[in-house]
């Protein structure tokens, strides 16, 4: 926040010192090393390389020290000084601090900028499958897509969020095998989704010896593909069914979508789409099939259709059209890609799935551009590692089935409840539930959000649901007893409303915290930048942390009422940057805890 104050100012010292310079390129950020002062501008050395004249050495010192002749920052900071080469090295006043902090409890801001450039940003996330109950290779979609949109909204974007619902393809040809022929309608009614994985299975299973079975699959998905009346009932029922359950999930993980339009939606698209890969000869027929290849435009190792294998180079083309005439994966995703960009026109496209789909988003990208080379729509793959078990194995039941999202989140909710049991006896039963959920739902939450995306991390209870450790509970605590500090405060008969002028920093404690708060809004651009959710989680830690060395150094309800009053207006925006920060990772405080 100070940084972009800084940062105005100095650009328009440079244009007054220097006219034709583009200062769009002058940023000012905080100081890795805090000897160097809190803010730093290294952007003069690439500009004084285009101030020289042709053929001339940059000399970036000079033209730093005539900007600082135009700067007016004495308001903000104590010194400016020139180091190295050319840096701009700015040493913060407390003043400074103190007036943004200021704006900041008058509610002006909260720390942070609304972008000046709003993209429509497409998110394509969670996107679980028709008649499978989600699991927790699901939950980190869910939860990492949903903390961008929350991001990129609050930033000012123009967000469309869009559950790309697996509803088509081949497992429905041995889904309406198993509904016809294997269903048991008391298991069904009881449990549908259990009930439809098992036929499922069966049918799946079945199909691999008995060729009779396969072949019956294999007419009932063409009959429903060629819009069987009963099948098609079926289908729909199918559907319905999952959407209950997927309601469910989204309810208590509070996801919201704009659009599901699942893959079934893009079905009378995809014979067109094939005909014009054929056409414009993007795609060939290889094998009976079609597929989409290596056009050898792109360095071997950066080419999407070709794998290393033994030393040498094979195609992997990606497939367009089966051999039976049945569409593919990626066929869907093409016609996906047309209607968002047809129909929404978006600036930034980004998928949120686990990194076994890289291959495939690299190759649908790449065939994409190769179809439509007008696309300006940045398109990126946002992929995330596996959840591990104790074993650091992919997470398992101890039956070696997939861990079902519906038991992970009512058995977080169970630990919590125990914990909150523990430590609050006194409140009813009901209070403690809702605590207890809040708790366990955030705790799952976080443990997801923290570890880097890309990383895999073993599933850790004790770590999650944490009251001390870097892990949910323990920053909605903080936030709990911030709230508290008030709450006391007013209790003891003190005025404890918040005055933004009253505030004063002068422990040291006071101004790391009050640094800390300024941070915010850069930490919110790099989490949006790179798709990291995981660096917000940090700040939140650190920024605990900072406030519990504050509460610990400087007493709030015992100090004299004007520091006193003070310190509540840090205490208030410290419980609000959590709050806010919370929030954006889809995590719900309580100020009771
Ligand atoms: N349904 C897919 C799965 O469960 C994920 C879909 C991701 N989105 C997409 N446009 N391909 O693996």
């Amino acid at each position: 926040m100070l940084h972009s104050i800084l940062e105005e100012r100095l650009r328009a010292a440079f244009a007054t010192a220097f006219p034709d310079t583009d200062v769009g390129e002058i940023t000012v950020r905080p100081c890795q090393n805090p000897k160097f002062g809190d803010y730093q501008c290294i952007s003069v050395m690439p500009l004084a390389k285009k101030l020289a004249a042709e053929g001339e050495k940059p000399n970036p010192r000079p033209i730093a020290t005539n900007v600082l002749e135009a700067l007016d920052v004495a308001d903000l900071c104590e010194k400016v000084e020139i180091a190295g080469p050319g840096f701009i090295n700015f040493y913060v006043k407390v003043e400074g601090i103190e007036s943004v902090c200021k704006a900041a409890a008058r509610g002006e801001h909260l720390f942070f900028e609304k972008t000046r450039k709003p993209r429509t940003i497409v998110i394509d996330f969670s996107s679980p499958n028709v008649a499978k109950s989600m699991h927790v290779g699901h939950i980190r979609s869910t939860i990492l897509g949903d903390a961008l949109s929350r991001l990129f909204r609050l930033l000012g974007h123009n967000v469309i969020t869009d559950n790309h619902i697996g509803d088509w393809g081949t497992q429905f040809g041995m889904l309406l095998v198993g509904w016809k022929e294997h269903l048991d309608q008391v298991a069904l009614e009881a449990d549908p989704i259990p009930e439809l994985e098992r036929v499922y299975k069966l049918v799946n299973s079945l199909t691999k010896t008995d060729k009779v079975v396969a072949d019956r699959a294999r007419d009932e998905l063409v009959k429903l593909q060629g819009g069987d009346k009963e099948n098609f009932g079926v289908w729909k029922k199918l559907i319905a069914l999952s959407e209950t359950q997927f309601e469910e999930m989204y309810a208590r993980l509070g996801v919201k979508f704009d659009h599901a339009l699942g893959e079934s939606f893009y079905n009378e698209k995809l014979p067109g789409i094939v005909e014009d890969l054929l056409d414009t000869g993007i795609a060939r027929v290889t094998d009976g099939a079609i597929g989409v290849f290596s056009d050898g435009n792109l360095p071997k190792k950066q080419d999407p259709f070709l794998n290393q294998k033994d030393g040498e180079w094979v195609g992997i083309p990606a497939l367009v059209r089966k051999k039976d005439g049945g569409f593919n994966y990626t066929t869907t995703d093409l016609a996906t890609l047309e209607h968002r960009n047809s129909e929404w026109h978006p600036q930034e496209i980004v998928y949120v799935t686990d990194d076994r789909q890289q291959q495939h988003f690299q190759q649908l990208f790449a065939a994409y551009l190769r179809w439509r080379p007008e696309t300006s729509a940045k398109l990126a793959h946002v992929w995330f590692g596996k959840i591990l078990g104790d074993d650091r194995k992919p997470l398992k039941t101890r039956d070696g089935d997939n861990v079902k999202l519906k038991d992970l989140l009512n058995e977080a909710e169970e630990r919590a409840f125990r914990i909150v049991d523990e430590k609050n006896s006194e409140l009813d039963e009901a209070a403690k539930r809702e605590i207890a959920r809040i708790v366990g739902i955030g705790a799952v939450k976080y443990a997801d959000l923290l570890p880097h995306r890309q990383s895999d991390y073993v599933f850790d209870w004790d770590k999650m649901l944490s009251f001390s450790g870097n892990a949910a509970p323990y920053l909605q605590m903080s936030y709990t007893r911030i709230c508290g500090i008030r709450r006391k405060t007013e209790a003891a008969g003190h005025d404890a409303s918040i005055q933004p002028d009253l505030l004063k920093l002068g422990e040291e404690a006071e101004i790391a915290l009050a640094k800390k708060l300024l941070g915010f809004g850069l930490v919110l651009d790099a989490v949006g930048e790179d798709y990291r959710p995981n660096l917000l989680c940090n700040y939140l830690y650190e920024l605990s942390g900072l406030f519990s060395k504050f509460f610990e150094q400087c007493p709030v309800m015992k100090s004299e009422a004007a520091i006193r009053r003070s310190r509540l207006v840090l205490c208030d925006l410290t419980a609000r940057v959590i709050e806010q920060g919370l929030n954006i990772l889809g995590i719900e405080t309580s100020e009771v805890m």
